[in-house]
């Protein structure tokens, strides 16, 4: 627990001064924010974004506030945001393919996360950022200076229109991403998800890309927002082309891929490819069946998740 604002909170320094109806009321203080999300927040706004209208299973919702990403009046994808990280789990989106250029990147926050009344839609970030705000996401300033790019779930080029692009700039859809992964081989499996969905997919293709925090203590940027050691994805796409190339047909309905985001980290779950360019090196993606994703999570999250309804497994075809 390396997290200030969480030992702030639960210090014993703390315990210690109150009575014990003072530690319980303390306790409330410490949660309120939790309690008040989830019982005034769901994924029902937006459940299109997920197949079968079903959110991923599995997930231990304490700490958890699922966030239907809202901008212009219009909800453009989901996240499963994290407030102790101040980060999300995972951004969940159906792919479409983006006409025109990446947005100007206007950085964006949630106000609902800060005042629990707030109207749902994301906003840009002023020149001053009030103190709810900062206490309760990642800001700009988080970013600065870390070493860490700010690594999109959703990418941008994977939506349409210039709204749902813009829409992914918000920081409730960032992780701490390194540049070797973010603009190296996460950006090539972001090209080739694409691809696939273009070449192959008939349908929709859902897609969950998350982020997944070291086994040994979380780490930090700022002290403030969670680094995650790998990347995550998976796609879901029911209805695809009945003749596939014989490489591709393993990818499909459902394919799955972990990305490392840390030079240092062992090879248990993607190997290293001693070859690859210095710029990119140890940032690999390991490309794999959803099982083995969710095998890899329910290890490393200690949750035995489920991100697709019955495994998106498509329908025989007539
Ligand atoms: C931005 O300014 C508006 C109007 O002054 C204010 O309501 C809002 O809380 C500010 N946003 C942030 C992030 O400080
Ligand atoms: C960023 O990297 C530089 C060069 O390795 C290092 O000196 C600096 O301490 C790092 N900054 C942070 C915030 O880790």
């Amino acid at each position: 627990m390396e997290n200030p604002a969480a030992l702030k909170c639960f210090s014993p320094a703390n315990f210690k001064m109150h009575s014990s109806i003072g530690v319980i009321f303390l306790l409330l203080r410490c949660f309120d924010g939790l309690v008040l999300g989830e019982l005034h927040q769901d994924f029902s706004q937006c459940l299109d974004f997920f197949y079968k209208g079903t959110p991923p299973q599995g997930i231990n919702s304490v700490g958890y506030q699922p966030i239907c990403q809202r901008f212009n009046n219009q909800y453009r994808f989901a996240s499963m945001y994290h407030r102790q990280s101040r980060a999300p789990l995972y951004s969940a989106y159906v792919i479409s393919s983006a006409n025109g250029k990446r947005p100007k990147s206007t950085w964006k926050y949630e106000p609902q996360l800060a005042f629990s009344q707030a109207s749902p839609e994301m906003k840009a970030f002023n020149a001053t950022v009030d103190q709810n705000v900062i206490e309760s996401q990642a800001v700009p300033q988080d970013y600065s200076h870390s070493n860490y790019t700010k690594g999109h779930l959703t990418p941008s080029m994977h939506h349409n229109t210039q709204d749902d692009r813009a829409a992914t700039f918000t920081l409730t859809n960032v992780v701490p991403q390194r540049a070797g992964s973010n603009s190296g081989p996460w950006s090539s499996l972001e090209k080739e998800v694409m691809r696939k969905f273009k070449t192959f997919c008939e349908g929709p293709m859902y897609v969950i890309t998350g982020a997944m925090p070291y086994a040994d203590g979380a780490r930090w940027i700022n002290n403030r927002v969670s680094v995650p050691e790998y990347m995550w994805s998976a796609y879901c796409c029911p209805s695809y082309a009945a003749e596939l190339p014989r490489d591709v047909r393993p990818t499909f309905p459902a394919y799955a891929a972990v990305g490392r985001n840390d030079r240092d980290s062992g090879e248990e779950f993607v190997a290293v490819n001693p070859k690859a360019r210095a710029s990119v090196r140890r940032y690999d993606v390991r490309k794999m069946p959803l099982e083995t994703l969710e095998g890899i999570l329910a290890q490393r999250l200690a949750m035995p998740i489920s991100l697709f309804d019955g495994q998106c497994q498509s329908l025989p075809q007539l």
